[in-house]
């Protein structure tokens, strides 16, 4: 917090300088500039104090609304850093995602690239970008899921819930898991020690994201950089190895099926010159960062809104017991036929995706002046696609603000049909366009198995009362406690 008053009251000083220099009338002119209206707040942090605090509520949504309120859906603010188009429109959302690398390109501040690495799929452009990313949905896509990871995913979670006294932090568990499942799809590792231990250097890591990014000893960011370099330290080792051994065995006999088919093996067996360790190392590590924190907050907030509404719990569990009757024993492992077989789940995780909005928004950068909505943004400006704002928008969901898994079996895109736009593609929790998130199914699946474990084996209810906050991420403030009781072990 000190750092924050000072970083105020400079701001202030900054400000009352700028007062004195700039005569009012020569000031920002949107207009004139063709910009959407707005304020950009104070010199420096411009209104992104405004917004922290808003989102550090359990109700920020006041923050966009006032500004929707006097502006229009597309409106200039200053967060971050940098003057920012803010868009709540969901065709001007739709417009920035599809013209991703023509018009747009992400952007992502230097404090964050440096601890994802410059070889990392986010931040990757071009051609590079289009193989990668069809590379990597190719490892994540239904056929490997349903035969390869469904396996791993229904073990590690049986596995993790059998480990659990009668007292959990959910929201740790659920991290554990993703975690252990990512590390299986991208390197066949099995937990243990070594696992484990990498994955506490990943807290610190994915801590420092979230950070102001002052690289000292003592600093959250400091830290997240030194447990970046070990985290990278032992990736690196790891793909040592592998490449020993795939060249001892290619030497010996080319025994494909005792080849591991993971991630890391297609990385290692791409032609077109292969990569480099170092290279490979960025790209597993930004996977990582990826499917972890998002996928494991989905997963607690979906039994967080279920606790809450027991009517929703209710039919969840109905369907999850039909499921488990048909099996031979209470661990028998789940198919994909089972997975294809929960109508209602899906329903439970688009309305949790929805409410809780954990990635709200993209930044792009423009590349070109571009014309949205009658506005010119010069080229070179910051636009944020807000998702949030949509999915939260009266005009598309009725009761928007209210969790409602109900209203997905009404229409498949959990929006009012015949509503004001029409359309069914006002749902984008997963992006869009060529950066559409390469996990979104493998989220769906390893988030449907956890709850159909967690609903079998177990009843629980919360050990205290707890609060949802979406600023530095959306998640509960105290890990979600909660008292478990055990139908029978999961084995
Ligand atoms: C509920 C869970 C998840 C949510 C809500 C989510 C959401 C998103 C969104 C919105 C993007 C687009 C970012 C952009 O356009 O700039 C994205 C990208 C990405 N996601 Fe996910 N994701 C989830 C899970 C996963 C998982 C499990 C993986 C692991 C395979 C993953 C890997 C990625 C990668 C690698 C990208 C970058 C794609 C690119 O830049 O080309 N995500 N995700
Ligand atoms: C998934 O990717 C594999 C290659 O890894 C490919 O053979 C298969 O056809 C793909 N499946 C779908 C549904 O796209
Ligand atoms: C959930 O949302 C996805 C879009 O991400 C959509 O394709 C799917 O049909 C929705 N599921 C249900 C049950 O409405």
């Amino acid at each position: 917090m000190d750092v924050l008053v000072v970083y105020l009251l400079c701001s202030f000083f900054l400000y009352l300088i700028f007062l004195i220099i700039f005569p009012r009338s020569s000031r920002f002119n949107f207009r004139k500039l063709g910009l959407p209206p707005g304020n950009l707040g104070l010199p420096f942090v411009g209104e992104s104090l405004q917004l922290i605090s808003a989102y550090k509520t359990g109700n920020p949504e006041p923050f966009i609304d006032d500004r929707v309120n006097r502006y229009g859906s597309l409106f200039t603010t200053h967060v971050f850093g940098e003057p920012t188009v803010f868009s709540a429109d969901p065709e001007t959302n739709r417009f920035v995602l599809q013209n991703e690398g023509k018009l747009f390109e992400s952007s992502y501040p230097s404090s964050i690239s440096n601890l994802l690495g410059r070889h990392s799929l986010l931040l990757m452009k071009g051609g590079l970008h289009k193989r990668m990313h069809s590379l990597t949905m190719s490892f994540a896509n239904s056929t490997i899921i349903r035969d390869i990871l469904l396996d791993d995913i229904d073990r590690l979670v049986r596995l993790n819930l059998n480990s659990w006294t009668d007292h959990v932090f959910l929201q740790d568990e659920a991290k554990k898991i993703t975690f252990e499942v990512t590390m299986k799809q991208l390197m066949s590792f099995d937990p243990g020690e070594w696992t484990e231990k990498l994955r506490k250097e990943y807290l610190l890591l994915i801590d420092g994201f979230f950070s102001l990014p002052l690289p000292f000893f003592f600093t959250t960011y400091g830290k997240a950089i030194r447990a970046r370099k070990k985290v990278a330290e032992a990736l690196r080792a790891m793909v040592r190895e592998r490449r020993k051994e795939s060249e001892g065995e290619g030497e010996s006999n080319n025994n494909k099926e005792k080849k591991k088919k993971d991630m890391l093996e297609a990385l290692l067996g791409d032609g077109e010159g292969g990569f480099s360790d170092e290279e490979i190392v960025d790209f597993l590590l930004a996977l990582l960062v990826a499917g972890y924190d998002t996928t494991s907050t989905i997963m607690t907030l979906a039994v967080k809104f279920l606790t809450e509404t027991p009517l929703a719990l209710a039919q969840l569990k109905e369907e999850h017991e039909e499921i488990r009757a048909k099996k031979q024993s209470s661990s028998a492992a789940l198919e994909w036929s089972d997975y294809k077989s929960m109508p209602f789940t899906q329903c439970v995780i688009n309305e949790t995706l929805r409410v809780a909005n954990i990635i709200s928004g993209v930044f792009r950068r423009t590349t070109a002046d571009v014309n949205l909505k009658g506005y010119t943004i010069p080229k070179g400006w910051k636009v944020f696609a807000s998702f949030r704002a949509v999915h939260l928008d009266q005009i598309h969901y009725k009761e928007a603000r209210t969790f409602n898994p109900w209203r997905w079996q009404q229409s498949n895109s959990g929006s009012m049909g015949g509503g004001s736009t029409g359309t069914g593609n006002v749902f984008t929790p997963f992006g869009g366009g060529p950066r559409l998130c390469p996990g979104y199914e493998l989220a769906r699946v390893e988030i449907s198995i956890f709850l159909h474990h967690l609903i079998t084996g177990f009843t629980w209810v919360p050990a205290e009362e707890d609060k949802l906050v979406f600023f530095p991420t959306t998640r509960t403030l105290k890990h979600f406690p909660i008292k478990v009781q055990r139908k029978h072990r999961l084995a």
